[in-house]
């Protein structure tokens, strides 16, 4: 349903993305993650035909994002990293200017706006308020709002849950999942590990413009870290004899009876673990997989090397928008 082919963007030489390639099925959601400067917000700019790649191409079901740019847009809902919101039309007035464009009927507007007002947490009568008035919540919901309200086959979220309160993230997640089903791919860049953890059926990581890792939550944590860590519980303390693992695993913590270990090759090192210890006189109650957090992995593939990031231009002019 999404797929980009080799996508580049530079802006005045400047390679924002470098020939990311992407395939998004109907019924999944990809999460995107990346440090700051990245290049997600530019990649989703273009999958959304508002920035016009540069090399490579992209399709939304089948729709190129240059050559067919209006069915695009149409068919995709877009929650955009600071919603352009015209501070003087009400939350109502804003939904029905879009949902026109969209082809919807003013009742079907103010029913399905109305709904989601509620939904996250916000009152009718916040509705019918000028949107110079919302707060920076507020804002981003009247974006998502917006970006649901024609129950859009593609859906893309830049950082929906930024700017909101723990209460209302979850709404909104709640609202997303709600969504995921057989017939609709969604897209959301998050800085939100636990969040992109919880939404995605894949998480692809980018840095400096280029996809680095790709897979789901479980995968990635396996294979990035190349380790994995176990906790034992012994039916005594071991006192001592614990260093006697060295040569087989790498030992974190020994805490009263239990022991925490990490190793690269479980399937050979743990039994010979369990092993030794019986040989030492220690009996192993329990032996448990600690999991890893993505945390872990982000971190682990995206520091490294990361101080030589590009600089972030605030007053970028170089902006070449297609409309
Ligand atoms: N209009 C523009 N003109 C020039 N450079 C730009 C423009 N838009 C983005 N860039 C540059 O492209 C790179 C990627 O920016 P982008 O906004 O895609 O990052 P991001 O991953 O969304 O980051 P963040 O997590 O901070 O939102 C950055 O170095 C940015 O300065
Ligand atoms: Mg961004």
């Amino acid at each position: 349903m999404i797929e980009a082919e080799k996508l580049t963007k530079r802006f005045d030489g400047f390679t924002a993305v470098e020939e990311l390639s992407l395939s998004i099925k109907s019924g999944e959601l990809l999460a995107l993650l990346g440090p700051n400067g990245a290049g997600k917000t530019t990649t989703v700019r273009m999958l959304s035909a508002i920035l016009r790649p540069t090399e490579g191409r992209a399709q939304i079901n089948g729709f190129d994002v240059v050559k067919d740019a209006d069915q695009v847009r149409r068919l995709i809902g877009l929650l955009t990293e600071q919603p352009g919101l015209y501070s003087r039309s009400n939350g109502i007035e804003y939904l029905i200017f879009f949902g026109r464009l969209y082809g919807m009927s003013d009742e079907e507007i103010r029913a399905r706006g109305l709904n989601l007002f509620h939904r996250f947490g916000m009152l009718e009568s916040d509705a019918y308020r000028r949107l110079g008035e919302y707060s920076k919540g507020m804002r981003q919901k009247v974006g998502i709002i917006r970006a649901m309200l024609h129950s859009p086959d593609v859906l893309l979220l830049d950082e929906p849950t930024s700017a909101m309160d723990p209460h209302s993230s979850k709404l909104v997640r709640d609202a997303i999942l709600e969504l995921r089903d057989d017939k609709r791919a969604i897209i959301v860049c998050t800085h939100n590990l636990a969040e992109a953890e919880l939404l995605a059926d894949r998480i692809a990581i980018i840095r400096r413009g280029q996809i680095i890792a790709e897979d789901n939550p479980e995968n990635l944590k396996r294979q990035l870290l190349g380790h994995r860590r176990y906790e034992l519980q012994l039916d005594h303390s071991p006192n001592g004899l614990a260093n006697q693992l060295d040569d087989l695993v790498k030992l974190e913590e020994i805490e009263g009876d239990r022991i925490r270990f990490v190793s690269e090759d479980p399937f050979s090192t743990n039994p010979q673990v369990v092993r030794r210890l019986d040989s030492l006189g220690l009996g192993v109650v329990a032996l448990q997989e600690l999991s890893a957090t993505l945390e872990d992995v982000y971190l682990s593939i995206v520091t490294d090397e990361s101080s030589s990031a590009q600089p972030q231009d605030g007053n970028a002019t170089t902006t070449q928008d297609q409309s």
